[in-house]
């Protein structure tokens, strides 16, 4: 499995980056308001994230229509060879995804939550799908379960291009061990995840303890 950061944030991509464990990044408007960014900066911004990190960075459009996606699409397409055009499971999106995938531009296709859905994303030639995990736990339903019959639905076929499987909307380390034990190809996880996915108190126990021995071997 890959692991991608869902953030705007560019110290927690440096961060994870430094870790060597960063295959990816993806991030929308909404995620860099957080940060205090203001939308007609987000374009730039995207470029300084392609720009650190050596492997698809997904940036959202916000246009409704199948034309404005397709433009938007352009315009983040053009920022820098990794930009990956993340965009609304929707009919606009998947006419949109379609034209793009004509033009060579990859597409992400976000706020997947369907065995259906993410078939028609793969179909209408979008390179990575992204389940959503965590949102169907909002609703009392197993978002683990509806990820892995995605995982083995697409698995299923050949779509005549690659297409990865993003398990989005990640919220805790059993997520992400769910959704490497069904094979899903990526988890994008918000940093304080990724962070935790490391930690362990046994771990920590094992440090402390062999802290203690060495302190008693360098005094002996
Ligand atoms: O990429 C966006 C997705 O991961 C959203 O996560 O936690 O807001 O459902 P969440």
């Amino acid at each position: 499995m890959k692991f991608f950061l869902d953030t705007a944030n560019i110290a927690e991509i440096e961060e994870a980056a430094s870790w060597g464990v960063l295959s990816g990044v993806t991030t929308n408007p909404t995620l860099y308001a957080r940060e205090g960014g203001k939308l007609a900066d987000f374009h730039n911004h995207l470029k300084r994230i392609c720009d650190i990190v050596d492997g698809p960075v997904s940036g959202e459009t916000v246009g409704l229509t199948r034309d404005e996606i397709i433009r938007e699409g352009e315009e983040l397409a053009a920022l820098a060879p990794n930009l990956i055009v993340k965009v609304p499971t929707m009919p606009e999106g998947l006419a949109a995804t379609k034209a793009l995938f004509d033009k060579g531009i990859k597409v992400n296709m976000t706020l997947c939550f369907t065995v259906p859905q993410a078939i028609l994303a793969a179909r209408s030639g979008a390179a990575y799908v992204s389940p959503f995990v965590g949102r169907f736990d909002d609703i009392s339903e197993d978002g683990i379960d509806q990820l892995s019959q995605v995982v083995m639905a697409l698995d299923n076929y050949d779509f005549g291009h690659d297409v990865e499987v993003i398990a989005a909307s990640i919220r805790s380390a059993n997520h992400v061990t769910q959704a490497a034990l069904m094979g899903a190809d990526i988890a994008t996880v918000p940093f304080a995840v990724l962070k935790n996915l490391v930690k362990h108190p046994l771990t920590d126990r094992g440090l402390e303890a062999f802290l203690a021995d060495w302190e008693k071997v360098k005094n002996s």
